[in-house]
């Protein structure tokens, strides 16, 4: 959607401590991936727990355009797969429904498994760096595939039955990993992958690929093994909740004053995040009542304190938390350092916030932490955030899906009013976010203030 168009447009009157309670379901980083385990089972499959956004619309998209059956279940949450049609996909239908999506590259296992075949069109997703797939294709090459470049973007063939193979990740890539895991669950033999991501949603992914028939050992030291199986059937499963729209809704909490309970939250794959959520100043209340889980977030009071954080892979602290962080550092007093390590250029973001009276600034080495991959290169991915600072109403336009609701979180932090444009972007990975907010006291309206 164009971004300059009313409809793509929020305005967002700040200065209110937001209060009440939201609702998040299945993690847009698993749900997805879920839905492509789909293609692999010689069964239907039934998820629960799928939020109505539009990366799930996309993959849905794609799915059907290879032939598989895809219907809503009984409850509103609920997601039927069938794919027992499969077939190949036309190019332009994959490019059509390839979207600002990457999952495409993770159609490719799947595909090539029962067409021998798969396309990948160049691919869209958060201008957060450079997000190169090499680790996929040779992944891919190491089972034996074979991938051609086409104008249009990638074909990729098995000639025969996949192998298993040993592969070493150069970084514990989540997408490679899912990758490999989609690939080798398959394929003939043992697959052994060194360095491999553990993120909360690749060991749910690995979850459903175990209902399936699967058979993966995850072992202490990043090694992930799978023996490959000649049939899987379908999965029923119940995604796990989605622990990055969780933080976005607890740093709405902090950087305005506020206080959320957030309903479907589950403390476990969040314990990094809770302890810089509370040593900032935030607190927050588990319940993990069977069936009615839910984390309240909450400004404790006192003076927010600054502190300096470094990005990781899982168990560190999510890439995708860093930035409502940073908003919430904002109001934090002292100086504040960020060492952004997974995404060479995730920090841009930042320059809006100082549009808006905060006072970042960018430096290319690597601050407050470990040398990372990017210390010697000419990125811009470390931060030094002064506070507290007051902000005020800007026109922003969004630049990825985690820096627009953080933009969302410095507009309702401001005082004054601000334009939000491109918030369709943020429709990918946050459900209903507007009706959300408005339910916890926002002043928001959708278009241009009158
Ligand atoms: C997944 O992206 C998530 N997206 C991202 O969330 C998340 O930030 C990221 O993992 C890290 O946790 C989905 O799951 C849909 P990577 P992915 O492969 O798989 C480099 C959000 O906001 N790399 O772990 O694409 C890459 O450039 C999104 O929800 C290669 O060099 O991330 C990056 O520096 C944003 N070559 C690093 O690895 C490759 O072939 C981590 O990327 C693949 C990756």
């Amino acid at each position: 959607m164009d971004p300059s168009t009313a409809s793509d447009v929020l305005t967002v009157h700040g200065g209110t401590a937001l209060s009440g309670e939201v609702r998040v379901r299945g993690a847009k980083n698993l749900v997805p991936k879920a839905m492509v385990a789909a293609l692999l089972g010689h069964g239907t499959s039934v998820l629960h727990n799928v939020p109505e956004i539009s990366d799930v619309r996309i993959v849905t998209g794609l799915l059907e355009a290879h032939g598989v059956t895809v219907t809503r279940g009984a409850g509103p949450d609920t997601l039927i797969l069938d794919p027992a049609s499969v077939e190949a996909a036309s190019d332009a239908a994959v490019e059509a429904h390839a979207g600002t999506s990457r999952i495409p590259v993770l159609l490719c296992g799947p595909l090539l498994h029962r067409l021998g075949r798969a396309f990948i069109p160049d691919l869209g997703g958060c201008k957060i760096g450079d997000r190169p797939i090499d680790f996929h294709l040779d992944a891919l090459r190491a089972f034996g595939a074979v991938v051609e470049k086409r104008p249009e973007g990638l074909l990729i063939l098995a000639p025969e039955r996949l192998r298993g193979t040993h592969i070493r990740l150069p970084y514990p890539s989540v997408g490679a990993t899912e990758q490999v895991l989609l690939t080798a669950v398959l394929a003939e033999g043992v697959t052994e992958l060194s360095n491999a991501a553990t993120e909360p949603e690749i060991v749910d992914l690995i979850a459903v690929l175990q209902k399936m028939g699967a058979i993966i050992s995850v072992h202490n030291d990043r090694v992930v093994r799978i023996i490959g199986v000649d049939r899987l059937d379908g999965f029923t499963h119940r995604a796990l909740p989605d622990r990055l729209e969780t933080a976005s809704w607890a740093c709405a909490a902090l950087a305005t004053g506020g206080d959320i309970r957030v309903v479907g939250a589950q403390q476990g794959e969040m314990m990094t995040f809770l302890n810089v959520f509370r040593r900032i100043g935030g607190d927050f209340e588990v319940d993990d009542t069977p069936g009615s889980e839910s984390i309240r977030f909450w400004h404790s009071g006192g003076q927010m304190r600054a502190l300096a954080l470094e990005t990781d892979v899982h168990p560190g602290l999510s890439t995708d938390w860093q930035q409502p962080l940073v908003v919430a550092l904002t109001q934090a007093h002292g100086l504040s350092i960020v060492h952004e390590t997974v995404y060479e250029q995730r920090l841009g973001f930042t320059q809006a916030l100082n549009r808006m009276g905060a006072q970042i600034q960018l430096y290319r080495e690597c601050l407050g932490g470990s040398a990372c991959r990017f210390g010697q290169r000419n990125f811009q991915h470390s931060a030094v955030i002064s506070g507290p600072t007051k902000l005020h109403g800007a026109e922003l336009t969004i630049p990825d899906l985690r820096a627009g609701f953080s933009y969302l979180i410095a507009a309702l932090a401001a005082q004054g009013t601000s334009m939000v444009h491109g918030i369709s972007l943020i429709h990918r990975g946050y459900e209903d976010f507007e009706a959300k907010l408005s339910g916890l006291g926002a002043v928001v309206e959708l278009g241009v203030a009158a």
